[in-house]
């Protein structure tokens, strides 16, 4: 039986954090039996907001690596850098042409990066990529007639507009792109942040006591974990209205346990936030620990470009020949029907 495709990316705008682990990479790792996976490295969408290029440069080699060290395989699934498949920027130029300025505008992160670069720059300068990313990223998407992406929540909304770009298209030109669903993983699809809990935890968060990266000290790992914000309650209950922080930590906990919320809320019955706090810095230890072990056997190696460069070769066949049917149908290949 034919498996069916998954395709997904992490953008590099930052270190890989424990938020995209568990709500994008683990599942990734997960689903290669299950799923024939392309998962790729986005790092042209990595400067849709402004970044130096000696640090992007850093981001897109851990990140590579991290891929595999977190348990990708490149005997199982395509792992490739986006932009060594050039076909992603030609289609994402027709998917623009096919774009309106008001969806664009309507994207919630559009909307916050937007007003992000604004405070943090004092100035006006927002590039047009963060405007138009979305139809780049339908292109990655749909290049490779993908049907389900994993993500979370927060990616929701442009699969959604990757699906009305498709159908725009289909209906246009004729058939030729798949429409793709979103794949939410059941727990941790937002993982919040560890000082700010009413905040998803994020790359670029200011507040580096907020976010765990996957390549942060052990140490300090534990001491983030330690200081994060709970309330004065010390009864261990998922409640993300009221009690965000410990929902939070115990949402960590079930994803990295592979268990239920109810689960953890029945392991941590009449247990005190201390309690909490330490199962929750083992679990997430541990996974750094393996994950930072397998980076260091990797990181000077050759093994990650050569397994890159393999995946970009197969994900070009595809990617080209997707290419060629869509400028085939709207007349750009003028020579073709
Ligand atoms: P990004 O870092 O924005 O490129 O996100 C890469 C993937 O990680 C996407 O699927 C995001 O939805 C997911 N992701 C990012 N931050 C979080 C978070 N705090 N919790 C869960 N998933 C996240
Ligand atoms: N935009 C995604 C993010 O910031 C990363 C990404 C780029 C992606 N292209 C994609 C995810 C295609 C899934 C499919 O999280």
């Amino acid at each position: 039986m034919n498996k069916k495709r998954m395709l997904s990316g992490i953008t590099t705008t930052g270190k890989m954090t424990l938020g995209n682990y568990i709500g994008a990479m683990k599942n990734f790792v997960a689903l290669q039996d299950e799923f024939e996976m392309y998962v790729f490295v986005a790092n042209l969408h990595g400067i849709t907001t402004p970044i130096d290029k000696d640090i992007l440069r850093k981001n897109i080699k851990e990140m590579v690596t991290l891929y595999f060290a977190c348990g990708m395989d490149p005997k199982k699934s395509t792992i490739f850098l986006q932009s060594d498949v050039l076909e992603h920027t030609q289609l994402g130029w027709i998917l623009t042409c096919n774009t309106t300025i008001g969806e664009l505008q309507r994207m919630t992160q559009f909307k916050d990066k937007s007003t992000k670069v604004k405070s943090e720059n004092g100035t006006e300068f927002i590039p047009t990529g963060l405007l138009t990313y979305p139809a780049l990223m339908a292109a990655d998407i749909l290049l490779y007639d993908a049907e389900f992406v994993p993500v979370g929540k927060d990616q929701k909304q442009h699969i959604e507009l990757t699906r009305n770009i498709a159908e725009r298209m289909n209906n246009k030109f004729g058939e030729m792109f798949t429409i793709p669903g979103d794949y939410t993983p059941k727990v941790g699809s937002k993982i919040m942040d560890l000082q700010d809990p009413t905040k998803k935890m994020s790359k670029s968060g200011a507040n580096p006591k907020g976010f765990i990266a996957l390549l942060d000290d052990i140490n300090e790992v534990k001491k983030k974990i330690k200081s994060a914000v709970t309330d004065s309650e010390n009864i261990i209950k998922y409640d993300v209205e009221n009690k965000p922080g410990v929902s939070n930590l115990l949402t960590i906990y079930s994803a990295l346990k592979n268990i239920s919320i109810e689960e953890a809320e029945k392991f941590f019955k009449n247990k005190d936030y201390g309690i909490l706090k330490d199962e929750v810095s083992n679990v997430v230890v541990n996974l750094l620990e393996k994950i930072q072990l397998k980076f260091k056997e990797l990181f000077n190696s050759d093994l990650v470009d050569s397994w890159l460069e393999q995946g970009a070769e197969k994900a070009r066949k595809l990617a080209s020949k997707k290419l060629t049917k869509v400028k085939n149908l709207t007349g750009l290949n003028y020579k073709r029907k």
